[in-house]
């Protein structure tokens, strides 16, 4: 067994509650899903157009105990039998971060297992991982509601931050225009709904950074820009909204391939897995695959359950550290903001 590659813990529990998911999933040697539920708050955030924080920990307080309960039933575990608990410790909104983590702390305590706290990112790039083949190395490309940012995974060792947004995420862009355009709630799938009516090339918004050196991305300007055209051509059709959306939708995409491409050629590799809540658009999926066959690479994505936030990435990629010996006491904090080191994801276990 190389040191790279140690025996994987046979149980994990995972939680995750990031943002506004409530999720539980025992994962079996860090690839197989034993048991997964996922409790989302569509309705407490609906009428808000957004979620809303304070709306979000509450319900997790009231869900947390159904949601872990629910997910060892589904697998017919006991906490005993279970060999580790893996948490999402942030980045997120901290109340909702401080729920899952509570509980995991006194699950782990109570059953006396070894407790791991999960960089949320390092999850969502673990969910590409589950009941996949070795894939190291490769480009792993995260865009959800909160992250836009490129890494490169190699081994056992830390992901390598190579680019990230220097301002909106690609997912919020999405809700924000979506609600702009006057969509329901939760924006992303909802916008995603309304391109397949439009035409992507009605509006010839601005593809941002897209051919500008280093491997950020800036969403900021073209949100800006459909805010323009939404207040020039006032009350919209059903037509607008759908040319509006597929004309943006087009020009994300397209950032998106065009950074994608070129932190593949900077790096020198040939495989890129794309993960987090956005991983889930159908355009960008095609228009990947159709790179994919142009360039000579491969891209991979998560099942789209496993896209936006679940906890058996938390649970693969907690078996993971828990297998290179990490261990956190019930000292472990919740961060908002994190970057992916030391605290995380210690390189070097004592
Ligand atoms: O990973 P995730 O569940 O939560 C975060 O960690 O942020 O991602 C949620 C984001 C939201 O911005 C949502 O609108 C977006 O993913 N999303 C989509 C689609 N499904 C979810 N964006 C575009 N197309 C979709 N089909
Ligand atoms: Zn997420």
């Amino acid at each position: 067994m190389s040191e790279s590659n140690p025996p994987l813990i046979e149980l994990v529990l995972g939680i995750e509650s990031s943002c506004d998911e409530m999720a539980a999933a025992i994962v079996r040697g860090g690839r197989e899903i034993v048991a997964s539920v996922v409790h989302g708050q569509a309705q407490v955030h609906g009428p808000y157009g957004g979620v809303v924080p304070e709306l979000a920990s509450r319900d997790h307080v009231r869900s947390v105990s159904e949601v872990v309960a629910g997910t060892l039933e589904q697998a017919g575990l006991a906490p005993e039998e279970l060999d580790g608990v893996a948490v999402t410790a942030g980045p997120g909104l901290i109340g909702s971060l401080l729920v899952g983590l509570s509980f995991g702390k006194a699950l782990a305590y109570r059953a006396g297992l070894p407790l791991v706290g999960v960089h949320h990112l390092v999850g969502h790039l673990a969910s590409v991982e589950l009941g996949a083949r070795e894939i190291r190395p490769y480009i792993g490309l995260v865009i959800s509601g909160g992250h836009t940012a490129l890494y490169r995974i190699e081994d056992a060792a830390p992901p390598a931050l190579l680019g990230e947004t220097r301002d909106d995420a690609v997912g919020e862009a999405f809700d924000k225009v979506a609600k702009l355009l006057g969509l329901p709630f939760p924006g992303g799938p909802s916008l995603a709904a309304a391109a397949e009516k439009g035409r992507p090339d009605a509006v010839a918004f601005p593809r941002p950074m897209a051919h500008k050196s280093g491997l950020d991305f800036s969403f900021s300007g073209l949100k800006t820009a459909v805010a323009l055209e939404v207040e020039r051509r006032g009350a919209l059709s059903e037509t607008d909204v759908a040319d509006l959306a597929a004309s943006f939708q087009a020009a994300a995409v397209d950032v998106l391939l065009a950074r994608a491409r070129r932190a593949l050629s900077q790096a020198g590799l040939r495989r890129i897995a794309v993960v987090g809540g956005v991983a889930a658009n159908r355009h960008l999926r095609e228009e990947m695959a159709r790179a994919g066959e142009v360039d000579g690479f491969e891209s991979l994505f998560p099942p789209m359950a496993l896209c936006t936030d679940n906890a058996a990435m938390i649970a693969a990629a907690g078996a993971t550290l828990l297998a290179r010996g990490v261990r956190h006491g019930l000292d472990l904090n919740a961060f908002s903001r994190v970057p992916i080191d030391a605290t995380l994801f210690p390189s070097v276990v004592q």
